[in-house]
């Protein structure tokens, strides 16, 4: 089937080449040259492992454009995947969804189908529907279907390819038809329901993470207080199947392009409804006050971080990804360098990121053992592999003052407890103190 793509971000690009490797034609369309460049030399623009080689072994089914014209006049499904950002108020960003929908009026000419895979409020699938019809004046016969994303950064390839679930909001047989027919070889349970139901399993699914997230991170904090040991408390737990094992694992707070995003999205949409939605609104909280944890913890072993040599391990919001959105890291690094202390970074691929973001004078370093060289204190934001492997008595062997603290429990307790002159200060377990 001849399929265009709006936007080729995680969303868009990711859905692109994955409906390419299901046979089908697709043109992904941008409106940033510089990208569409990169891509048409046969490299995609953002770091997403598998992502390259499916281009390649696509190449032949995928086109790269600006030409956004020819590439929605041709197509019979148009996938939008452009951003939603968050709005100073918390509530999501439609103007690139409208600048799509603007192009795609000026551009069909035969029946088709535009599928919104962005994660828009309730209510918006129906708004682009009104808002199409009425730029196309009754000229072409269009439909407008719901069909939300659940893939997760560094697993976004695998997560389409072999998806948990694909759900279709719609509101006539043709685009039903239409949408089965693309997803006819993907094996996963396909779910039909309305347009606002599709758009509403989005912001519940990611908010319900999110809310899992946040109410292990409130019993780690507890743990630290009472003495338990939130490792042992998330496995415990982890054993219900009604539970579950996935999400419970307790640090420093949740970053990324959706959760944190997607969380106030709702919260701001219940307001606006007048309604409050109470654990989502707690779980915000909850991760805003987690990401200040690190700062918190510092101030434990100084009380003035004045020319005080900070280690950061890892500067993305999770491993797999050089992206940056709402990563920890972007919050506590910029308050240490307030607080005059001198930071070195290590991250295998966000550094070029973190520059952007950043003002201040940071020092990166090519590798983990440089960035501990001297060190007063190491904080440790993403659980790279890397760091994972480091052996606990580098850090004694190779900082100045040995203090460690793990914003995602890389390590073990018992691997920590025999090694002389450490301290490691972990989230949700008690401190260790080896001095
Ligand atoms: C998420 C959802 O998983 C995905 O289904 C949705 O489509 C988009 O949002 P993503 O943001 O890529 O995906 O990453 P995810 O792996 O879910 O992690 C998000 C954040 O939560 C990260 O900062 C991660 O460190 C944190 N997290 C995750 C925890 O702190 N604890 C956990 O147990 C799991």
């Amino acid at each position: 089937m001849k399929i265009a793509v709006a936007g080729t971000g995680y969303v868009g690009l990711v859905t692109g080449i994955c409906l390419a490797e299901h046979g089908h034609e697709v043109t992904c369309v941008d409106v940033d040259e510089e990208k569409i460049a990169v891509m048409q030399s046969g490299k995609p623009p953002i770091f997403e492992p598998g992502l390259d080689e499916l281009m390649l072994k696509n190449m032949e089914r995928l086109t790269y454009t600006t030409d956004y014209r020819s590439a929605y006049a041709g197509a019979k499904v148009i996938f939008v995947g452009v951003g939603t950002p968050e709005k100073r108020d918390g509530s999501a960003n439609l103007s690139y969804i409208y600048a799509v929908a603007d192009q795609i009026a000026e551009s069909v000419s035969e029946e088709c189908v535009i599928v919104i895979k962005s994660t828009v409020p309730i209510g918006t699938n129906d708004r682009v529907e009104d808002y199409l019809k009425d730029a196309l004046k009754g000229r072409v016969n269009i439909h407008v279907a719901s069909n939300p994303e659940f893939l997760a950064q560094g697993t976004a390839v695998r997560d389409t390819l072999h998806a948990s679930r694909i759900v279709i909001g719609v509101e006539d047989p043709f685009s039903e038809k239409v949408l089965r027919e693309v997803y006819e070889g993907f094996d996963a349970p396909l779910i039909v329901t309305n347009r606002r139901s599709a758009e509403m399993i989005k912001y519940a699914s990611n908010d319900f993470l999110a809310l899992k997230i946040s109410y292990i991170n409130e019993i780690a904090n507890l743990c630290e207080v009472i003495g338990a040991d939130i490792e042992d408390v998330s496995k415990g737990m982890s054993y219900d199947s009604r539970i579950g094992s996935q999400f419970l694992r307790a640090g420093i707070g949740y970053g990324g392009s959706c959760f944190p995003k997607d969380t106030k999205a709702l919260n701001w949409l219940a307001r606006f409804n007048d309604h409050e939605i109470k654990t989502v609104k707690a779980a915000i909280e909850v991760n805003e006050n987690q990401k200040f944890l690190p700062v918190k913890k510092a101030a434990r072993y100084y009380k003035d971080l004045k020319g005080v040599k900070v280690a950061v391990l890892g500067l993305t919001f999770k491993p797999g990804t050089d992206d940056l959105r709402e990563a920890p890291s972007l919050v506590t690094v910029p308050v240490l360098l307030d607080d005059g202390a001198k930071v070195r970074a290590w991250d295998p691929v966000g550094v070029e990121n973190f520059k952007k973001r950043l003002e201040g004078e940071v020092e990166y370093c090519d590798t983990i053992e440089e960035t501990l060289k001297d060190a007063e204190l190491c904080l440790i934001f993403t659980e790279w592999p890397e760091v994972k492997a480091i052996k606990p008595e580098t850090f004694v062997q190779l900082m100045k003052n040995p203090i460690v603290i793990d914003g995602r429990n890389c390590f073990e307790t018992e691997e920590i407890r025999g090694v002389s002159g450490l301290v490691y200060d972990s989230i949700g377990r008690a401190v260790i103190d080896n001095r």
